[in-house]
């Protein structure tokens, strides 16, 4: 029974990734789906991925397996989004308990440095400069080597047949017409996203037959086609051409992280999540910690729940600016801190239920970063190993190149870092320095893939996409669902709230 539960939330989850993004009523009325399963469930952005998901669990596959091949997928269907040009995080906890979370978010280049935009943030965030080190491949296949049953072939084909042709959805034409410039500028992604000048249609057929060879390559050879081969060589030769500083080099150090999952016990529930450099689970393992303390499930109901959550969003954000990537930062007080109990008490008591109050009192000392984007999906196996995995190229369509020799489109990573600036006149606060560049860092992230278990059993696997608005959205689902009692569906459905502060 918990586990159809689950599955059912899993389901809805990715409905709304969707609903996050704005999506017209007429496409989320398609997604009104809800599924019963005992055997396993896939949710993705997807159908056609979450098919393909599906089709490995039936084989026995494990959902790591799964995960893999809707993975891939998405990177193909769903291009704007994610791919294998960007990075992911994936949450795994296995049935018997053990849990781990695969970092394989982008690295900054070698030659990148704190300074390498001279504060000209326009540069970090579009164009060959903002291109970080993807990671999706490498952290998929390290998955599958400690997990996986299928062999890693059998997991990319599906991709790789799909990007030799396949329908523009309602959702990827939507993000085509927001970014029409930047296709029109580019001359790959011109060639692959339109049609005599214009941009392909709903329904129409898309080709991107160099990005299928690439697939079959990294199905054939493994990771290290990209990462030390073929494709890796014709990658960084085209990164070089649009001016971007990225080698062979910087794809040979590509490290998977595999760290152990942030885990706090919270309304009876055992919640995991993503530790840094995502703010995603901390951030809500604080806000979550805030919350109970007015009571579940009256505290957090009816106009005054909302404005409490709110609350707690904006010291949430003021405080997760001081995390970053803590192979390069001392961030072990403020990662501590918004795991304490103690700490969201003392949060707490500023919060008063008659009144907001101006930015400063959230005691935010840093310039909030807004990211973009990403794809999530969740997969429970029959033997109810969960994945939560959140993976993106950043911004829709990333930098906005896609790579002509290897039909990849590349991430703009390098935007979701902070940068110093000279501009002291205005009355934005400084930039967090825990976030500036070095090479080989990873840049803050909101991506906040969640498992939940409730006495030791899978209870829930959440999660979404929706770049800033991530940890809200998480949130908000998850306590319609565990705090309210809604059903699955109307835990998504729900109209939700965001804010951040500045
Ligand atoms: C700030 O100004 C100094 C002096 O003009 C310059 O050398 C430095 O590159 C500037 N830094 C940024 C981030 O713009
Ligand atoms: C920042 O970079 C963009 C893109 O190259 C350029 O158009 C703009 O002029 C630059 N701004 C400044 C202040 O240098
Ligand atoms: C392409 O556009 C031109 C000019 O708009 C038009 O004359 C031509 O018929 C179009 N070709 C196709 C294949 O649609
Ligand atoms: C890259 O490939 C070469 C052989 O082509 C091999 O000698 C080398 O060890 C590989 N490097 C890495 C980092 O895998
Ligand atoms: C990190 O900072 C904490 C205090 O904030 C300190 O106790 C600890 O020793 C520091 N760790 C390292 C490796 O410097
Ligand atoms: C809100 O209530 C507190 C006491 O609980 C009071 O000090 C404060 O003035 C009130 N604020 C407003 C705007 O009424």
């Amino acid at each position: 029974m918990a586990f159809s539960f689950a599955a059912i939330l899993l389901l809805l989850a990715s409905t709304a990734v969707l609903l996050a993004l704005n999506l017209q009523a007429v496409f989320a009325e398609q997604r009104r789906e809800v599924i019963l399963s005992r055997h396993g469930a896939v949710a993705t952005d997807d159908l056609r991925c979450s098919r393909i998901g599906r089709d490995v669990l039936k084989e026995g596959g494990h959902a790591v397996d799964a995960t893999v091949a809707s993975a891939l997928c998405l990177g193909v269907v769903s291009s704007a989004s994610s791919g294998i040009g960007g990075g992911a995080f994936m949450l795994l906890r296995l049935a018997n308990g053990k849990a781990q979370a695969f970092d394989s978010r982008e690295t900054a280049p070698l030659h990148a440095s704190e300074n390498m935009y001279a504060g000209n943030a326009s540069l970090k965030a579009k164009g060959a400069l903002s291109i970080g080190v993807p990671g999706e491949v490498a952290g998929l296949h390290e998955a599958w080597r400690q997990h996986g049953k299928l062999p890693w072939s059998r997991l990319v084909r599906p991709a790789a047949r799909l990007a030799r042709g396949f329908r523009i959805s309602p959702y990827l034409h939507m993000q085509m017409d927001k970014t029409k410039e930047g296709i029109l500028a580019d001359e790959g992604l011109r060639k692959i996203f339109t049609s005599n000048g214009s941009l392909l249609q709903i329904g129409d057929l898309c080709h991107n037959r160099r990005l299928s060879q690439t697939l079959e390559a990294i199905a054939r050879y493994g990771p290290q086609a990209f990462y030390n081969g073929s494709v890796g060589i014709a990658l960084v030769k085209d990164i070089k051409k649009f001016g971007g500083i990225i080698t062979l080099r910087d794809l040979q150090s590509y490290q998977v992280n595999i760290k152990e999952p942030l885990s706090s016990d919270i309304m009876g529930l055992n919640i995991l999540g993503m530790p840094p450099p995502s703010s995603g689970g901390a951030g809500m393992i604080l806000i979550l910690h805030i919350l109970d303390q007015y009571g579940i499930p009256s505290g957090v109901s009816g106009s005054v729940g909302l404005h409490r959550l709110i609350e707690s969003l904006k010291h949430m954000f003021a405080v997760r600016m001081n995390l970053g990537d803590p192979d390069f930062v001392n961030i072990s007080q403020v990662l501590s801190d918004m795991l304490s109990p103690k700490f969201a008490h003392e949060l707490k008591k500023t919060i008063m239920d008659n009144m907001t109050f101006s930015p400063d009192h959230y005691g935010g000392k840093w310039n909030i970063l807004s990211d973009h984007g990403t794809s999530h999906l969740c997969i429970v196996d029959s033997r109810r190993n969960g994945v939560s995995m959140t993976s993106t190229i950043n911004s829709y369509f990333g930098a906005e190149y896609l790579s002509p020799s290897t039909g990849i489109v590349l991430n703009n990573e390098m935007d979701d870092f902070s940068i110093p600036t000279n501009d002291s006149s205005s009355d934005v606060p400084p930039p967090a320095p825990a976030n500036f560049i070095r090479p080989l860092k990873r840049p803050l992230s909101s991506m906040s893939p969640t498992i939940i278990v409730k006495d030791g059993l899978l209870k829930g696997v959440v999660g979404a996409s929706g770049g800033s608005m991530i940890i809200a959205g998480t949130i908000e689902v998850f306590l319609n669902h565990f705090a309210k009692g809604m059903d699955p569906l109307a835990s998504v459905m729900a109209p939700r709230s965001y804010h951040q502060v500045s």
